[in-house]
C-alpha cells in the first residue's frame, strides 16, 4: 500500500513544505500561474493549503479558490489555514472525478499530486474539462530517478529506495508529463525545472525533512527493519558532521494552455 495522507503524514507534509525549498518552488509556482485579480482557480490535491492560502491572496475577494483532496486530515489543515478568505473553500474529491461544471475555471494547479495517482489520462481529461477554453494549467512532480545522494552504505541505501517506490505510483512521472498533457488536448508552453538541492545536512531542509518520511515509511517494508531505516536516516547526520553530505532532486515544472478555438488558438 502507498503513503497514506492521515493526520501524522499531513503534519510532515506541512513542515516539510514551509522549508526554504519548497517556498522557492511555490515561488516558482504562482509565477507561472500569473493569477489576476477576480480569477477563479482550482487547486487539485491542496494538501495542508498552503498554495491555496497565496492563491487566494493574489485572486482577492472578489476572485475564487477551490481545492480538493482525498485526505480529510489535509482538508482539515487547508479549512484552517484558509479560515478568514472566504474566497477560498475546500471539499472532498479525487483527481479524476473533479465536481466542477465544464470550463468553471481561469486557471488549475497541481503540485506533487499526480504521481499518486494511478489513472493519469482521466485526471489529465479532468483537468482539461474544467478549466474555460483559454485557461492554464501548472503542473508539478517529482522523478525520483533524479536522486543524487552520497552513502557510504550503497546496499542499505539499494534496499531503503526499493522500498520507498512503493510510496508513489508514478516515481518517474515528468518524463512523459509533456505528451500525456498534448494527448489531453494542451499545448504545453513551458516546462522547467526546479531542484531540491541539499549540498549541507541541515534540519530547515527538504532533504532533512525527506529522511524522516522516507525512514518512516519503509521501516517494516521490503524487508527494511526499523533498526536498518534508522540507521539509514542517521547515516545522513553522520555525513553532514564529516563535511560529507550531498542530496539533489529534481521536481519539474509543467505550464500548459487550453486551446479557445474561438480565438484560433
Ligand atoms: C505531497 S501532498 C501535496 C500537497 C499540495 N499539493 C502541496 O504541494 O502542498 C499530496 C496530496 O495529494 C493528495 N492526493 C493523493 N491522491 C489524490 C487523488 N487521487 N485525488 C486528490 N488528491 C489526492 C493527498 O491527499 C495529499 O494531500
Amino acid at each position: 500500500m502507498g503513503i497514506q495522507f492521515d493526520a501524522e503524514a499531513a503534519r510532515r507534509v506541512e513542515a516539510l513544505y514551509q522549508t526554504p525549498d519548497v517556498v522557492a518552488q511555490r515561488r516558482e509556482t504562482l509565477k507561472s500561474l500569473d493569477l489576476r485579480q477576480g480569477e477563479r482557480v482550482l487547486d487539485i490535491g491542496s494538501g495542508p493549503g498552503l498554495l491555496a492560502h497565496e492563491m487566494a491572496a493574489n485572486v482577492g475577494p472578489e476572485g475564487q479558490v477551490r481545492g480538493i483532496d482525498t485526505s480529510e486530515d489535509m482538508l482539515a489543515m487547508s479549512r484552517k489555514r484558509c479560515a478568514e478568505q472566504p474566497q477560498a473553500a475546500f471539499e472532498s474529491a479525487d483527481a479524476t472525478d473533479l465536481p466542477y461544471p465544464d470550463g468553471s475555471f481561469d486557471a488549475a494547479v497541481s503540485t506533487q499530486v499526480y504521481e499518486y495517482v494511478p489513472d493519469i489520462p482521466a485526471a489529465l481529461a479532468e483537468l482539461y474539462r474544467v478549466l474555460r477554453p483559454g485557461g492554464r494549467a501548472v503542473v508539478v512532480d517529482t522523478d525520483y530517478g533524479s536522486l543524487v545522494m552520497h552513502t557510504e552504505n550503497p546496499g542499505r541505501m539499494d534496499r531503503v529506495l526499493a522500498a520507498w517506490d512503493e510510496h508513489f505510483v508514478h516515481g518517474d512521472l515528468p518524463r512523459t508529463l509533456s505528451p500525456q498533457l498534448r494527448d489531453a488536448g494542451f499545448t504545453v508552453r513551458q516546462c522547467a525545472v526546479i531542484p531540491m538541492f541539499n549540498p549541507e545536512y541541515d534540519s530547515n531542509t527538504y532533504s532533512h525533512g525527506l529522511i524522516g518520511i522516507i525512514a518512516s515509511f519503509v521501516a517494516g517494508r521490503n524487508s527494511v527493519t526499523r533498526d536498518e531505516a534508522d540507521a539509514w536516516a542517521a547515516e545522513f547526520a553522520e555525513l553532514g558532521k564529516q563535511g560529507k553530505y550531498f542530496f539533489s532532486l529534481n521536481r519539474y515544472l509543467f505550464v500548459a494552455d487550453k486551446p479557445d478555438a474561438a480565438k484560433g488558438a
